[in-house]
């Protein structure tokens, strides 16, 4: 028997409770909402997400990356397109995305198909970065092996360090999740969860209520 499990801890969010009447009848209000109370606290980083990729053979992969941009358009994160991520989403394009609020235990899943963002946002979000994240965008080839640490980092620091503006390379980006079923997760007492799904119908969304 193992008597050292994590200590556990137990959920009450009575006043948080959700159902499929009381919620946002669209789901991206419903997002922005919860989004913006994590904001409105002053969480680091509400914009921390979990994307899973897929092979298509079925074989799974997970990584975090930052939401950028939400709207009804989509859920917008930047990245490379030559990483595994990408290689995995140009032969399948189905993905899903988890946002983790652990102030007020909640969790919100989304699941889609992803394309890539216009040039114009990839362009407008890549010149709003940081020289340094620039020019490690455009020297990195991520995912792939480092071969000669020395060599990446003299020609990061050249372009870091250079006066000439940086312009998005081809081959980094945006990708834009366009979500088919979205799930709010409100933790409750006693792991009597409070689960709400969206799912897409040609006539709009449908709500539904899943047990905890
Ligand atoms: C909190 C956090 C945020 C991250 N944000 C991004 C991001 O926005 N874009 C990105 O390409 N990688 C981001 N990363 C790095 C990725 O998790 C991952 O290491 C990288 O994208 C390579 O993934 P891949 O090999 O599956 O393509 C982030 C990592 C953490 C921990």
């Amino acid at each position: 028997m193992n008597s050292s499990y994590p200590p556990r801890v137990d959920y009450d969010n009575d006043e948080n409770s959700i159902r499929s009447s009381s919620v946002h009848p669209d789901p991206y209000e419903q997002f922005k909402l919860w989004y913006s109370e994590e904001e409105i606290e002053g969480v680091e980083e509400p914009n921390r997400i979990s994307l899973a990729t897929c092979t298509p053979d079925g074989i799974p992969s997970l990584r975090m990356v930052l939401l950028k941009i939400f709207g009804p358009e989509g859920f917008f994160f930047f990245t490379d397109y030559q990483s595994r991520k990408a290689q995995e989403l140009s032969l399948n394009p189905k993905a899903a995305i988890l946002s983790h609020w652990p102030r007020l235990q909640r969790q919100v899943r989304i699941e889609g198909s992803v394309k890539k963002a216009s040039r114009v946002v990839s362009e407008n979000y890549f010149d709003h970065r940081p020289r340094l994240s620039q020019a490690a965008a455009s020297v990195s080839s991520q995912s792939s092996e480092m071969l000669d640490r020395e060599e990446f980092e003299s020609r990061l620091k050249g372009l870091a360090t250079g006066s000439s503006a940086l312009s998005c390379p081809e081959s980094w980006g945006g990708y834009c999740l366009v979500p088919e079923l979205f799930e709010f997760w409100q933790g409750q007492r006693g792991r009597v969860h409070d689960r709400v799904i969206y799912e897409k119908t040609p006539d709009g969304w449908i709500l539904k209520e899943l047990q905890p």
